[in-house]
Formats: C-alpha cells, sequence, structure tokens
C-alpha cells in the first residue's frame, strides 16, 4: 500500500480528529436503527489501536435492541447496590434507567489484562482508550454520534459480576452509538492554545 502524502492526507486526518465530538444519547435519534455490520466495521477499527506486547486488551459487549433494557436494569440494580443511602440520587437512578434506550447501541468498554502480568494494567487501559478513540473517530467521520460514560458503579466488584467479566477483566464505562437526532446541529468544540500544554527543549 503507497504511504499517503501530505498535505491532503493531512487535512483530511486533521477534519476528523478536529470535528470528532460528543453526541449523548438525548441527541441521538433511537428510532433509527443501527446496521450490526457497521458496528463491527467501527469495532475492527477500533482493535487497530496500539497495543503493548500485541495483548489486545480490549473488549466489547454489545448492547441492541433489547438486551439494552437488560442493561438498564442492571444499572439501576448496581446504581442502589453500591451507593450510600444518604448519597442516593432518584434522578440520577431515573437517567441510569433512561440513558440506554435513548440509543440504539451502547458499548461496555472493557479491559483484559494479559494474565502473564507482563504489560502493566495501566499500559492496557491506554491501550483500550486509544481503541475507544479510534472507534469515537471512525464514527464521527460517517456523522455518527458517540459517548463515551464513565460511572462509579462500573468501577465495582458488583459490575464485574452482573457483566459477567472475568477476573482479568474491567470495565472502562459505556460508549453509545446513534444517529444524531434529525435536524441536529452537529456539536463545536474548542481546545485551549497548544502553548499551554507544550514544552520543546
Ligand atoms: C475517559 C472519558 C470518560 C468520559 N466520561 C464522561 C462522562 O461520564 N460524562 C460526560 O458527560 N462526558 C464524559 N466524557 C466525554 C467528555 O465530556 C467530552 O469528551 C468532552 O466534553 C469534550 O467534548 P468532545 O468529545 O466533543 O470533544 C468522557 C470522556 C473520556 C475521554
Amino acid at each position: 500500500m503507497a504511504i499517503p502524502q501530505h498535505p491532503d492526507s493531512l487535512i483530511q486526518v486533521t477534519d476528523w480528529i478536529r470535528s470528532r465530538r460528543t453526541i449523548k444519547p438525548v441527541d441521538m435519534d433511537c428510532e433509527r436503527p443501527l446496521d450490526r455490520e457497521l458496528v463491527n466495521h467501527l469495532l475492527e477499527n477500533a482493535c487497530w489501536a496500539p497495543t503493548h506486547g500485541m495483548t489486545e486488551p480490549w473488549r466489547f459487549l454489545v448492547y441492541a435492541e433489547d438486551a439494552r433494557k437488560v442493561l438498564a436494569t442492571t444499572l439501576q440494580d448496581l446504581y442502589t447496590a453500591t451507593t450510600p443511602e444518604e448519597n442516593y440520587r432518584p434522578d440520577k437512578f431515573a437517567k441510569l434507567g433512561t440513558q440506554p434506550l435513548l440509543a440504539p447501541v451502547a458499548i461496555a468498554i472493557c479491559m483484559a489484562r494479559d494474565v502473564t502480568g507482563k504489560i502493566a494494567e495501566i499500559e492496557e487501559i491506554e491501550a483500550v482508550a486509544c481503541a475507544v478513540q479510534n472507534l469515537h473517530l471512525s464514527a464521527s467521520a460517517i456523522g455518527l454520534g458517540g459517548f463515551w460514560s464513565t460511572s462509579p458503579v462500573l468501577e465495582t466488584k458488583v459490575a464485574n459480576e452482573s457483566l459477567k467479566l472475568n477476573a482479568n477483566e474491567r470495565c472502562l464505562g459505556l460508549f453509545y452509538l446513534g444517529w444524531p437526532k434529525p435536524g441536529l446541529a452537529w456539536p463545536k468544540s474548542t481546545r485551549s492554545p497548544l502553548e499551554s500544554k507544550v514544552t520543546w527543549l
């Protein structure tokens, strides 16, 4: 394969990176289904992320159609089981039950640590984050909304049991996918100046 030359390829990739946006389930068209082949294509792109030692630590649990109801109930049960009474918020409980149904697809983003332990856990998590970025960039490139949602309830032992994860696995959040509601303007964002983050030595 020929190595693409810039500037055209650089302009293209810059556009994809800078126009990638978070679109939350509330702004997704839950009536418009997502093709399974398309979702698998996006996940295949996710799997092309860098991986130290080729451990490929990403695991994806895809909840679509009625499975989303199971996920919603699971999230609510986890919230009830893990939240001390004084911190319990009915609005939070309600949101956990409705959010998975607002998007056509919710994906539990999981990390499976290599059982030999040769790669540090932080590096396996970093690799999964790279995979999520591939997924999100691929989605945005075709105008599909994506949202990575993290929650303390997913970082618990009970969550591992509910999601049927193995002992070496962790859930790093949920990634929602869905077409934006008709008429929704693609969100804009900004980043602070590069000078505040880069030091050349
Ligand atoms: C690891 C990770 C976890 C995130 N978790 C949440 C979350 O729980 N709730 C939320 O509103 N946004 C969450 N976000 C999305 C950010 O809010 C979003 O990326 C940020 O506002 C910048 O918007 P953009 O993605 O459109 O550039 C998360 C992003 C990352 C990378």
